[in-house]
């Protein structure tokens, strides 16, 4: 297939690389264009605006930062959507919320293109190791059109129902992975200042039912206080809000969650927004 990729980030490049390693033919552009180097050197051809990575295309891939870069690359001058063929696929892996992936959805499709919501679970190792979880919205047909690039990025699609769903779960995935990322970093700080050492608190914890598997791994980084992004903290703190932004949209209160969204906000503001999102917990230890 031919494939244009948009957005070579943590996630991105990785992801490119799999469909390139794969055997498609891929055209790609980002923002930066060094972080394409290592994509071009192995075969990939660069694109110097976001609508020649598009021209005959059967699918554009976008990993994006948030809905507002979309918005920009897609329709600002020489933005991606009209210069896309009629009949294409849209795939946007980025996480954004199911309104705005809607009314996207609508714009695709005056000019003839499917868009397909399709963000992702899994971080920068499943990404390179093509492991990741797509949690896709939008046509059957579509989705079974991009089955072959789903197989190559990830292990599993699971699809959601119409264009906007893979982001509702996506929004409510997050809630859970921010909210139980914030509690463990609380449990830690306050365990400490109650007398009990941070490897007893994590053994004791991260044993029991109480605690999600991921934050085994997050408790590496805290061990080694290194906080390399894997899932950059204010991309967190962007979900959160998005997730706040949906329950206000539909009615709902989420009181929890706007509370651990303030907490992301103020981390950010301490200047830890391009760590991982598990320096949260250095955040309310300091
Ligand atoms: N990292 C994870 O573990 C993870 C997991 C699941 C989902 N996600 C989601 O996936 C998306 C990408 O995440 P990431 O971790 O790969 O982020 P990232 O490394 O920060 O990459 C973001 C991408 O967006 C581009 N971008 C940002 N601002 C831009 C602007 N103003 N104009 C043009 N391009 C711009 C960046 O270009 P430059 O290279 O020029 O900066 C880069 O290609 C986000 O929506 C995130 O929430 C991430």
């Amino acid at each position: 297939m031919r494939i244009g990729f948009i957005g070579l980030g943590i996630m991105g490049r990785r992801m490119a690389r799999n469909l390139l390693d794969d055997g498609h033919e891929l055209v790609v552009y980002n923002r930066t264009p060094e972080k394409a180097d290592a994509l071009t050197a192995a075969g990939a051809v660069w694109a110097d605006t976001p609508s020649a990575a598009v021209r005959d295309v059967d699918v554009l891939v976008t990993m994006l930062a948030t809905h507002v870069v979309i918005q920009t690359l897609a329709l600002e001058e020489d933005g991606f959507l009209a210069a896309m063929p009629k009949g294409s696929r849209w795939l946007d892996c980025s996480t954004v919320h199911p309104g705005f992936v809607r009314w996207m959805a609508g714009l695709a499709g005056a000019h003839g293109v499917h868009l397909i919501d399709a963000p992702v679970a899994g971080t920068k190792g499943p990404a390179a190791a093509g492991e990741l979880v797509f949690l896709a919205g939008g046509r059957k047909a579509d989705i079974d059109f991009c089955r072959p690039l789903f197989d190559c990025m990830g292990r599993k699609v699971v699809h959601l129902g119409g264009v906007g769903q893979g982001a509702a779960m996506k929004m409510v995935f997050n809630l859970m992975l921010g909210s139980a990322m914030a509690a463990y970093a609380e449990a830690l700080v306050l365990g400490e200042a109650l007398g009990l050492s941070r490897s007893t608190l994590a053994e004791v914890l991260l044993a029991a039912p109480v605690s999600a598997p991921f934050l085994k791994i997050k408790q590496a980084l805290i061990d080694q206080e290194d906080f390399e992004a894997h899932f950059p903290l204010r991309w967190m703190r962007k979900d959160l809000q998005l997730a706040s932004q949906s329950a206000y949209e539909q009615g709902v209160a989420t009181p929890g969650l706007n509370a651990v969204k303030e907490i992301y906000a103020l981390a950010e503001k301490a200047g830890l927004g391009k760590q991982d999102f598990a320096a949260v917990w250095k955040f309310l230890a300091e």
